[in-house]
């Protein structure tokens, strides 16, 4: 019984410390995007951007909600690509974040107002997707996705 238990537990352990997380394959190209590009991608992400895209369905669009600085913009051409998919990919993000509503606030202990934060971070967007993406530019639109 306590050995039963002590399975149990590792099993869940190495469920939560990301042990038994599919890893999807380590393309050079996404270690040095990852290096450059700001954003919030977990390894998880990329092995389910990886097996989406590799098993798309159709030929229709595939979109994208919250691109940030771009770097899932940028995983997501790049998986089409390898893929040979010819998927259009739409994206949206109004660069507006929670808290930042107030446009002309300033960023808590800084001088720089959120509308600035914004404009930094939808520049970097534009650079790092026609940089890394240019053989598959996304659509993008400046809109909330509702
Ligand atoms: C955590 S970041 C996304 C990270 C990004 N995908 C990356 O690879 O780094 C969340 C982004 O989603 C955007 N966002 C949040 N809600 C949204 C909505 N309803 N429609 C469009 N964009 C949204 C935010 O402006 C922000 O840029």
């Amino acid at each position: 019984m306590k050995n039963k238990i002590t399975k149990t537990l590792k099993k869940a352990l190495l469920r939560v410390s990301g042990t038994h997380q599919k890893q999807a394959k380590p393309y050079e190209f996404i270690s040095w995007l990852k290096f450059a590009n700001a954003g919030t991608l977990d390894n998880g992400n990329l092995y389910c951007f990886e097996y989406a895209i590799e098993h798309l369905p159709s030929n229709s669009p595939v979109i994208e909600i919250g691109s940030f600085c771009g770097l899932s913009t940028n995983v997501i051409s790049y998986y089409l690509q390898k893929f040979n998919k010819l998927n259009k990919l739409i994206t949206a993000d109004k660069w507006i974040f929670e808290g930042g509503e107030n446009a002309n606030e300033f960023l808590t202990g800084s001088n720089i107002t959120h509308n600035e934060y914004k404009l930094f971070v939808k520049e970097s967007y534009v650079r790092n997707t026609a940089f890394f993406s240019k053989n598959h530019l996304p659509y993008t639109i400046e809109q909330f996705s509702d």
